[in-house]
C-alpha cells in the first residue's frame, strides 16, 4: 500500500494573499487559515496527484464515505519562527509515524514520507510569512485524510484525499484547567481506537465534556473503560503529574501517544529526573494531592502546549493543586521547550526540522 515517491508537487499560487487581514495580536486557535493547502489524491491503489493550491472549499459527493462511516484521521503539529527569521517544524517525523498508525487501524492507506514530510516542508516554505513571530504564537499545522468514495456500502473507501491546512495560532487554553474525572462515559476501550487520532474520538467526547462544562469544569479527565479507576487523558491533551521527585504519565493503548508528553518525558530523563509511563489510579492521584506528594499536574499537547491543572473534581469533591507559579518542573520544562522551539538554545535532541 505504501507506494514510493509520487511525482513532484505541483504548485498553484494564490493571486491574492490574505496575510494583511490577520490580526496577529489577537490570534485565537484554529480560526484563521494560511493562503495555501496541500491536497493529495489516492486512487487505483496509489497516490497519484500532489498539489499545493490556494486554500479553499472542497467539492464532495453527499455519499462521501467519510461523512457516513468516519474514515477520517488527522494530526496536529506546529511550526515556529526563530528570532533570525528561520522557520522550523517540531518533530514532524513523529506525527508522520502516528498518522500511519491511525491509518492502518482505520484501514486507510499510509501516506509516504515524500508526501507527508516533503509536503509539509513545501507548503510551509511557501507560506513561511504566515508563521508568527509574536510571543507564544506559532503556525498550527493540520494534516488529515478522509475516505472519498461515493458509495453507501460499509467497506473501506477506494479513494482518499490527504490534505494539509495551516494557520497562525495563539494559546488553546489561556488559564489553568479544572478537570472532572469522568466515571460514567468512556472515551476508549481496550482493542478499540483510542490510540489513533480519528475524528470519532472527538465526536464522542463532546456530550460528556458539555455536561462537565455545565458543572463549571473546563475538560474531562477520562478514565479506563472497565472500572473507571485509572487515569487516561484529557480530551485534547495527555496528562502529566509530579509525585515527589518523579514525573509520571499514564500509559495505555486506549490513549493517544502524545508527542508533547513523550518530549517532556525525554527531557525529564535527560535532566536526571525519574520519569515513568505507567498506570495511575485516580485514588493515587487524589490521595497524593491531599497528602501533598502530588505537587504538579498539567495537560500536555501540541495545541495545549503545557497547561497547568488547578483543580480536579472526583466523586463530588474538589482537589486543589498548588499555585501554578510555584511549580518547579512544569515551569522549567515549558521554558526549555519554548527556548528550543524558538531556536534560542542548541537543539541537542535534533527535534527542529528546518524549512528551507
Ligand atoms: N490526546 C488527545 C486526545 C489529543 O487530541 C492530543 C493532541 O494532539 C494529545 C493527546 C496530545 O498529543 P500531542 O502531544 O502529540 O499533540
Ligand atoms: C492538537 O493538539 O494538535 C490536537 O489535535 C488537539 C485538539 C485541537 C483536537
Amino acid at each position: 500500500m505504501n507506494e514510493a515517491a509520487t511525482t513532484a508537487i505541483r504548485i498553484e499560487k494564490t493571486q491574492q494573499s490574505r496575510l494583511g487581514e490577520v490580526d496577529y495580536d489577537n490570534l485565537k486557535f484554529g480560526q484563521v487559515f494560511a493562503d495555501h493547502m496541500l491536497v493529495a489524491e489516492y486512487a487505483n491503489g496509489h497516490w497519484e496527484d500532489v498539489s499545493i493550491v490556494p486554500y479553499g472549499n472542497l467539492s464532495l459527493s453527499p455519499a462521501t464515505s467519510a461523512l457516513h462511516y468516519g474514515q477520517a484521521i488527522f494530526e496536529g503539529l506546529k511550526a515556529y519562527k526563530f528570532d533570525n527569521g528561520a522557520v522550523s517544524i517540531f518533530r514532524p517525523d513523529q506525527n508522520h509515524a502516528r498518522f500511519n498508525k491511525s491509518a492502518l487501524r482505520l484501514e486507510m492507506p499510509e501516506v509516504p514520507e515524500e508526501v507527508f514530510i516533503g509536503g509539509l516542508k513545501a507548503l510551509i516554505g511557501l507560506d513561511r510569512d504566515w508563521v508568527p513571530q509574536t510571543a507564544g504564537a506559532s503556525l498550527y499545522i493540520r494534516p488529515f485524510m478522509i475516505g472519498t468514495e461515493a458509495a453507501l456500502g460499509v467497506h473501506p473507501s477506494d479513494s482518499y484525499k490527504f490534505i494539509i491546512i495551516t494557520g497562525p495560532v495563539g494559546a488553546y487554553y489561556n488559564k489553568p484547567l479544572r478537570l472532572k474525572v469522568e466515571t460514567r462515559f468512556t472515551r476508549a476501550a481496550e482493542g478499540g481506537v483510542g490510540f489513533s487520532k480519528n475524528a470519532g474520538n472527538y465526536a464522542l467526547s463532546l456530550h460528556p465534556t458539555r455536561l462537565a462544562q455545565d458543572e463549571g469544569f473546563d475538560q474531562l479527565m477520562w478514565t479506563d473503560a472497565k472500572e473507571h479507576k485509572y487515569v487516561e487523558e484529557a480530551g485534547t491533551a495527555n496528562l502529566v503529574f509530579r509525585v515527589g521527585d518523579t514525573i509520571i504519565t499514564p500509559s495505555a493503548d486506549t490513549i493517544l501517544h502524545g508527542i508533547t508528553r513523550r518530549t517532556i518525558i525525554e527531557i525529564a530523563r535527560h535532566w536526571g529526573y525519574q520519569a515513568e509511563e505507567r498506570k495511575v489510579s485516580v485514588r493515587e492521584l487524589v490521595d497524593g494531592i491531599k497528602n501533598g506528594s502530588v505537587t504538579e499536574a498539567f495537560a500536555a499537547g501540541t495545541a495545549a502546549t503545557l497547561t497547568p491543572i488547578s483543580e480536579i473534581g472526583y466523586e463530588g469533591q474538589i482537589y486543589t493543586l498548588p499555585d501554578p507559579d510555584e511549580r518547579e518542573f512544569s515551569n522549567k520544562v515549558l521554558r526549555y521547550l519554548n527556548d528550543l522551539r524558538y531556536g534560542r538554545i542548541a537543539d541537542e535532541f535534533g527535534w527542529n526540522f528546518m524549512v528551507d
